[in-house]
């Protein structure tokens, strides 16, 4: 079995790599892989950049090229839901593309035809995260996360994605991954910390809080993995 842990940027993944033995670095597409082993699992770890372009690669490069038969994403997100506060956890249970409009053919915001709006994460691996959090005494929240290619700073749009997806937490790259994922057939799960709350001062909260809440995201990757051994 081996399993993909990936992040967007390299303060997400800096954490998970300091627990890993055996580390080996390919260069590919213009990225770095690492693989690597954590009490007897065998992983594959890197970075995609930022967007749903470059995470849709470095997903399906983990699945096709290294042969990743799970995938698990850490890191941050802009909260909308106002229960969730600076470093709280949330997994998605079903993610969805906040920037995909062919509305002009009648068609809902976030579709596309043969494809769907929300995709579900694999529900074995929200059990596990689950049975983490309850063993750790862990608070894990559960909701929707929507995904696009914007940082949202905007009550107002930020109000938009509440309104028009019931959305709880908003990012970057989870749909792209669960997308990839999905027509690969692949389980995964996606799994953020809080930075921000995607409002007027979420470029300043995210700078500040972007290595502690990807530190409590990666933390609870780690637990899994801990779990899965
Ligand atoms: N990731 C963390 N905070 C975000 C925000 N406000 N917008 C988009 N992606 C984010």
């Amino acid at each position: 079995m081996k399993i993909a842990i990936m992040g967007a940027m390299v303060e997400e993944i800096e954490p998970l790599l300091e627990k890993m033995r055996e580390v080996k670095s390919f260069e590919l597409a213009d990225n770095i892989y690492y693989e690597a082993r954590y009490k007897g699992i065998d992983t594959v770890i890197a970075y995609s950049k930022i967007g749903k372009v470059y995470a849709s690669l470095t997903a399906s490069l983990m699945i096709e090229r290294f042969k990743a038969q799970k995938l698990l994403f850490s890191g941050v997100a802009g909260a909308i839901n106002d229960e969730l506060k600076i470093g709280d956890l949330i997994v998605a249970k079903k993610l969805c593309q906040h920037d995909l409009d062919i509305t002009a053919f009648g068609h809902p915001y976030g579709y596309v035809p043969e494809g769907k709006v929300y995709v579900e994460s694999d529900k074995e691996l929200l059990f596990l995260a689950k049975e983490v959090a309850k063993e750790k005494k862990i608070e894990l929240k559960d909701g929707i996360i929507a995904t696009g290619d914007q940082f949202i700073a905007d009550p107002k749009r930020k109000e938009w994605i509440r309104e028009t997806f019931n959305a709880d937490a908003l990012e970057m790259e989870g749909a792209a991954v669960a997308v990839v994922c999905d027509a690969l057939d692949v389980p995964f799960f996606i799994l953020r910390a809080i930075s921000d709350a995607a409002d007027m001062d979420a470029g300043f909260d995210f700078d500040t809080f972007l290595k502690s809440s990807s530190r409590r995201s990666a933390d609870f990757i780690i637990s899994m993995l801990d779990k899965m051994a």
